[in-house]
C-alpha cells in the first residue's frame, strides 16, 4: 500500500448504471475510508459533484494515454465503463504493467464483461440446454473468440498469465431495477439498465410492445444492488486473498435466476397498454428492420444461460427472484415515460 496506507482505486464508468451502483455501495460502507478513489469522468459538472463526495476526479475520456497514467498510480482498477473497448482495457493493462515494473507489486484489475459472451443465434425461436458454469474453465475456454466481449476478455486473461496483474472478470447478465442512492439523486449516475429499458423504449416508439421472434429464448438476470454487491465481494476477496480465482479461473457470472424473454415482453406490453402506450396488451414480433434500428441486431432474441458458482463460493448471497424482475418492470416503464415527458 502507499505511504498514506489507503488503497488507491481507479473507477471508470462512475456516471453509469453499473459503475454508479458499485461506487455508491463502496461509499456507503463503514470501511469506505480504506479507499482513495479516483474516477475518470467525461462530464465536468458531474466531476464537480463527485468531488463534493470526496472522490478524486479526472475529466477526460479513454482517448490517448490518460488511462495509462491513472492505472499506473492505482492498486486497483475497477473498469465498469465499456466491456468492448479494447483500447481502454489495453491502456489500463499498460498502466498496471508500469506500476508492477516500478513497485514490484501485483495490482488488481476488475474488468466488466457480460453474459452476452454466451449468446447463440436463436432469434427468439427457441431456448437451449447449453448452460455455462463460471467454475468450468474448460467450458469457458471453449467459447469462440468471435463471441461478444471475448476479444477484450482474452487480452485481460493473457495479462494475468504474464504475471504483472491479477485479473477478475465480472460478467453481469440482464441487470434490472432502478439504481438508487446519492449518486442518482444528485444526477451523477444513470439509474437505468440497458436491455429491458431498451426494449421498453423501442416499444413506446412503435406504439406497440415488441419482442424478437416469439420470445422463446432465455437469459439470466440479476438485480442492480446484488450485482454491485458481487463486484464488492470479488474486490474484497481479491484484496484479502491472493488465491482468489483470477486470470483464466477469474470469470464471475452475475446471475440469480432466469427468465424467458416473452414473459418480460408480455409484462411491459401489458403495462404500456394500461398506460395507453401500446395498441394491444400482447407483444408482437419486431420486424427485421425494427430489430436493426432499435438494437443493431437480434441480440434480444439470443439465449444466454449461466450459473454463477464462483462469486457464491466467495460468499455472495443474492436473494432476488424472477418475480422481483417482473415486479421491477412497471416502475421502470413509469420512470421511462416520466423521463420522456421531462418530469
Ligand atoms: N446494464 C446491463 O445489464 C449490463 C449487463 C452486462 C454487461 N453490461 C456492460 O457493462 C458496461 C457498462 O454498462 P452500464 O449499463 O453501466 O452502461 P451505462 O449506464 O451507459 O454507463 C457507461 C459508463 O461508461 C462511461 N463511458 C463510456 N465510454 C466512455 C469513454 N470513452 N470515456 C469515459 N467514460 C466512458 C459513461 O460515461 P458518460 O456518463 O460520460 O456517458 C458511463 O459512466 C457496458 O459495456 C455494458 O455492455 C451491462
Amino acid at each position: 500500500m502507499s505511504a498514506d496506507h489507503k488503497i488507491h482505486l481507479l473507477i471508470t464508468g462512475a456516471t453509469g448504471y453499473i459503475g454508479g451502483a458499485v461506487l455508491q455501495l463502496l461509499l456507503d460502507r463503514p470501511d469506505a475510508h480504506r479507499f482513495s478513489i479516483t474516477a475518470l469522468v467525461r462530464d465536468e459538472t458531474k466531476a464537480k459533484k463527485l468531488a463534493g463526495l470526496g472522490i478524486e476526479t479526472v475529466v477526460g475520456s479513454f482517448a490517448g494515454d490518460t488511462l495509462v497514467h491513472l492505472a499506473a498510480a492505482s492498486h486497483v482498477v475497477l473498469h465498469t465503463a465499456n466491456a468492448d473497448d479494447l483500447h481502454a482495457a489495453n491502456s489500463i493493462l499498460k498502466g498496471l504493467k508500469q506500476r508492477h515494473a516500478q513497485t514490484g507489486a501485483v495490482p488488481i484489475f476488475v474488468h466488466t464483461s457480460g453474459t452476452g459472451v454466451l449468446t447463440d443465434k436463436a432469434a427468439g425461436d427457441h431456448d437451449t440446454d447449453v448452460i455455462y458454469d463460471d467454475a468450468n474453465v474448460d467450458q469457458i475456454e471453449s467459447l469462440p473468440t468471435t463471441q461478444a466481449h471475448r476479444n477484450v476478455d482474452l487480452q485481460v486473461v493473457a495479462a494475468d498469465k504474464e504475471g504483472y496483474v491479477r485479473t477478475f472478470i465480472v460478467l453481469p447478465s440482464t441487470i434490472y431495477g432502478l439504481a438508487t442512492g446519492t449518486l442518482v439523486d444528485l444526477g451523477i449516475s444513470n439509474p437505468h439498465s440497458q436491455q429491458i429499458p431498451g426494449a421498453i423504449k423501442a416499444s413506446i416508439d412503435r406504439g406497440q410492445g415488441g419482442m424478437v421472434g416469439e420470445g422463446k429464448n432465455v437469459w439470466p438476470h440479476v438485480h442492480i444492488n446484488e450485482q454491485a454487491d458481487m463486484f464488492r465481494i470479488v474486490l474484497e476477496a481479491a484484496l484479502t486473498d491472493v488465491n482468489t480465482p483470477h486470470g483464466r479461473e477469474g470469470f464471475y457470472f452475475g446471475e440469480n435466476g432466469e427468465y424467458r424473454l416473452y414473459d418480460v415482453a408480455k409484462t411491459y406490453t401489458q403495462v404500456l397498454y394500461d398506460l395507453g402506450k401500446s395498441k394491444t396488451p400482447e407483444p408482437t414480433t419486431f420486424t427485421e428492420e425494427e430489430t436493426l434500428k432499435y438494437f443493431g441486431g437480434s441480440y434480444l432474441g439470443t439465449n444466454s444461460r449461466a450459473r454463477g458458482s464462483r462469486a457464491r463460493l466467495l460468499g455472495w448471497k443474492p436473494v432476488k427472484t424472477t418475480d422481483d424482475l417482473l415486479a421491477s418492470i412497471r416502475p421502470e416503464v413509469e420512470a421511462i415515460i416520466a423521463q420522456q415527458k421531462g418530469d
